[in-house]
């Protein structure tokens, strides 16, 4: 079953959650209580993804409490600074109907706004006010993140980037580890875009499971929090059935060559926002 993973505000978080962005607000609300169903807790949201409020309808339609799942959602770059962001968190919890995150994420650093280390300041008053329970930030660079530690004391939890097998993020996970930042993956299966690899068919193969399940396995074995998407219930579960096999270091070597310079699908962090 999926563990949890410490943090360092002594709060856990479930390794394995469901993410969806790319997943449409008339379907999500089904989507969610299906992945509660089926044995996720935690659920990766935004307010760029325009599903919050499918989001918490799914939870609550869902026969699990509240206090048993992990609720992640994100300030949008667009609310960037201390009060926007204070306002632009209400919204959210107004629109999921809850009164508390388990997570709260900057969504980008949007470094040429220039406003992050304040949105940062008002991320922590609201982990303070307990409504905000852990905070975070998402496709911060070291530089942003030694920003923002250095002027308020207070590190992120973790930090949510992209990462798969195509853009393994090495480096990046290195600074994490010595900042005490978990790392979470986000589009973990490269967007679907890395299930017809060969390498990755021959691994699951041979362990009778899919390649979307060798992929979610490898971000499990690293240490990596993953919030793989899918709207289809039998991925839903699919994704989820992948604690009866392991990967052997033959495999681990095998998947570590497709890392690649050009492997990033999503924007630069630097250029974004
Ligand atoms: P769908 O939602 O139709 O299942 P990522 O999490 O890296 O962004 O990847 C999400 C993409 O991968 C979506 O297109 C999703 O489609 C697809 N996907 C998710 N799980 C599986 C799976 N187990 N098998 C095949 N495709 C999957």
């Amino acid at each position: 079953s999926v563990s949890s993973i410490a943090l360092s505000d002594g709060r856990t978080i479930p390794q394995l959650g469901l993410g969806v962005w790319q997943s449409p607000a008339d379907l999500t609300a089904q989507v969610v209580r299906t992945a509660i169903q089926a044995g996720y807790r935690s659920i990766d949201t935004a307010m760029i993804y325009r599903n919050e409020a499918a989001v918490g309808e799914g939870v609550r339609s869902a026969d699990v409490p509240r206090e048993d799942l992990f609720i992640t959602t994100k300030l949008w770059n667009d609310d960037q600074g201390y009060d926007q962001a204070l306002w632009a968190f209400e919204a959210s919890l107004k629109r999921l109907e809850m009164d508390y995150v388990d997570l709260y994420l900057i969504h980008w650093p949007a470094p040429k706004q220039g406003k992050y280390l304040d949105s940062w300041r008002a991320l922590i008053r609201l982990q303070e006010e307990g409504r905000a329970r852990s905070i975070g930030v998402s496709n911060f660079m070291p530089e942003h993140l030694r920003r923002i530690v250095a002027e308020t004391g207070v590190s992120p939890v973790l930090n949510q980037i992209e990462l798969h097998p195509r853009f393994q993020q090495t480096d990046q996970r290195a600074i994490h580890v010595g900042m005490g930042i978990v790392t979470e993956s986000w589009s973990p299966l490269g967007q679907g875009s890395l299930l017809e690899n060969e390498t990755l068919e021959a691994i699951a193969a041979k362990h009778g499971k899919t390649p979307a399940q060798v992929i979610i396995r490898w971000h499990i074995d690293q240490g990596l929090v993953v919030i793989p998407k899918s709207v289809n219930p039998e991925r839903i579960a699919q994704n989820i059935d992948v604690f009866d096999f392991s990967l052997d270091d033959e495999d681990m070597q095998a998947i570590r060559k497709l890392d690649s310079t050009s492997g990033r699908l999503g924007p630069d962090p630097l250029a974004f926002g």
